[in-house]
């Protein structure tokens, strides 16, 4: 059993707390992982009345949640809701950090987890506020800070981003989190690919035809148009999301399965990624500008499909395709390895987990987990991110200049994305 700690998540409120991360701490607390003496403090602006923090938990549990359908028991909630705190401020005021800081210290925390679920923009101010208050470092104890993506909106800005955090914490304090590395699905293919020595032998140039990675989606940008608008699919999930995929299905052996290892030969994979700017396709579905919070003339795409190469022996000349989008024909979320002998089966990983069976374990009660381990193997360091980032600032440069191509709803995207494809004598595996 780990040592008990205090998780402070900065914006319980947000979405992200609601959706994701509350209810996978209900889930680690029914599976008993939560030690004695741990605690959750929740912040947001306004001020609550006493016993408002659990009245805010039991209505998020009980709320409908495509991510989170199972039963809930009674004895796990209470025990849940007994943790449970509740400060409101404001983050960018440095007086708010004191009354943090009493709290911390009356709940006796020894070991901290600061959860970034808000704005970017506030980033800075919490960083600088909690190490003038004494609390981005302890003498007795861990303080870790976890980081949502988007991690920057660049390789400018994530570099820049990397270098304020280094300021105020030491690479092991930092989790930058993709909920994709959370996934089991994700990381059953680093076993599956390294506990088989005859699948990993075809894994190479000599019998790989090419390789797909799609992450297609049959919905609209529902709630998140005003975010969504800004980003578009390939900053959304393409630089990070796809790009998690591709490591994962096509990283060497790590030495060891220690994080140092694992990360560095992803990171390895990232850094021989070849951009092709003449090989990219963006799209936007039919009425997309129609759209809640969505700007009339928005340019943004909502679908991309590109080619790459990874320039590395094991590898070369090995055709890499890669598509996302919203509002296709079907939601899947996988990577196909096609080989060259059509006697081999093309070997697809689902990436994407089913959650109606509760022994699935969540992405986010994956990695909270890992968190309070102290485990960083499943989470981007400084490198990785800006690798992922290099590869990324061409293509997105592209988007920039042009107008995507208007698809209908419902089908697999802009006929340009198959002809992408077609043109090499392939075709991208729907079904
Ligand atoms: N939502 C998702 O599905 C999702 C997925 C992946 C990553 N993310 C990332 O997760 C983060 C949160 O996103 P979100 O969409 O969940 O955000 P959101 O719903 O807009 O929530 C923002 C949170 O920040 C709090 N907040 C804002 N300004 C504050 C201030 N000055 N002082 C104190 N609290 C303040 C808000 O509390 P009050 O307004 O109640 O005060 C609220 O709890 C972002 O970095 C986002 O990119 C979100």
């Amino acid at each position: 059993m780990t040592q008990p700690f205090t998780l402070v998540i900065f914006g319980v409120t947000s979405n992200l707390a609601q959706k994701y991360l509350l209810p996978a701490l209900y889930d680690l607390e029914d599976k008993g992982l939560l030690p004695d003496g741990s605690h959750i403090i929740g912040i947001a602006r306004s001020p609550q009345k006493e016993g408002w923090i659990q009245e805010h938990l039991h209505q998020i549990l009980h709320k409908e949640n495509l991510h989170h359908k199972h039963e809930i028991k009674d004895q796990i909630k209470e025990l849940l809701f007994t943790r449970l705190h509740y400060l409101d401020g404001h983050l960018d005021n440095p007086d708010f950090y004191q009354k943090l800081k009493i709290k911390l210290d009356g709940l006796n925390s020894q070991n901290i987890i600061f959860y970034l679920a808000t704005y970017p923009d506030l980033y800075q101010p919490i960083f600088e506020n909690l190490k003038l208050s004494g609390l981005s470092n302890l003498a007795d104890g861990f303080v870790r800070l976890m980081i949502e993506k988007p991690f920057g909106s660049n390789l400018k800005t994530a570099k820049q981003l990397n270098k304020t955090l280094h300021q105020y914490f030491k690479e092991e304090q930092i989790y930058r989190l993709d909920h994709y590395l959370g996934k089991e699905a994700l990381r059953d293919i680093l076993s599956f690919r390294f506990g088989s020595s005859s699948v990993e032998s075809i894994i190479n140039k000599d019998h790989i035809d090419h390789i797909q990675v799609s992450a297609t989606e049959n919905f609209g940008v529902g709630e998140r148009g005003a975010f969504y608008d800004k980003v578009g699919a390939l900053k959304d999930v393409g630089q990070n999301h796809l790009l998690q995929m591709l490591t994962a299905a096509t990283m060497e052996k790590p030495i060891t399965f220690t994080n140092e290892e694992v990360t560095k030969e992803r990171v390895k994979i990232l850094k021989k990624l070849l951009p092709q700017k003449e090989n990219i396709i963006f799209g936007q579905y039919e009425d997309y500008t129609a759209e809640k919070n969505i700007s009339p003339d928005s340019l943004t795409e909502t679908f991309f499909a590109l080619k790459t190469f990874i320039n590395n022996d094991r590898y070369q000349n090995v055709p890499i395709y890669l598509r996302a989008g919203k509002k296709l024909a079907q939601t899947l979320t996988e990577v196909t390895i096609v080989f060259k002998d059509k006697k081999n089966q093309p070997l697809r990983y689902h990436v994407h987990s089913q959650r109606d069976n509760f022994l699935v374990q969540d992405p986010y009660e994956a990695l909270i987990l890992d968190a309070i381990r102290g485990d960083q193997t499943y989470f981007n360091d400084v490198q990785e991110v800006e690798a992922q980032w290099a590869f990324t600032d061409p293509l997105s440069a592209e988007s920039e200049k042009g107008i995507p191509v208007i698809y209908q709803p419902g089908s697999w995207g802009p006929q340009e994305a198959d002809e992408l494809i077609e043109q090499d004598g392939r075709h991208w595996i729907n079904f």
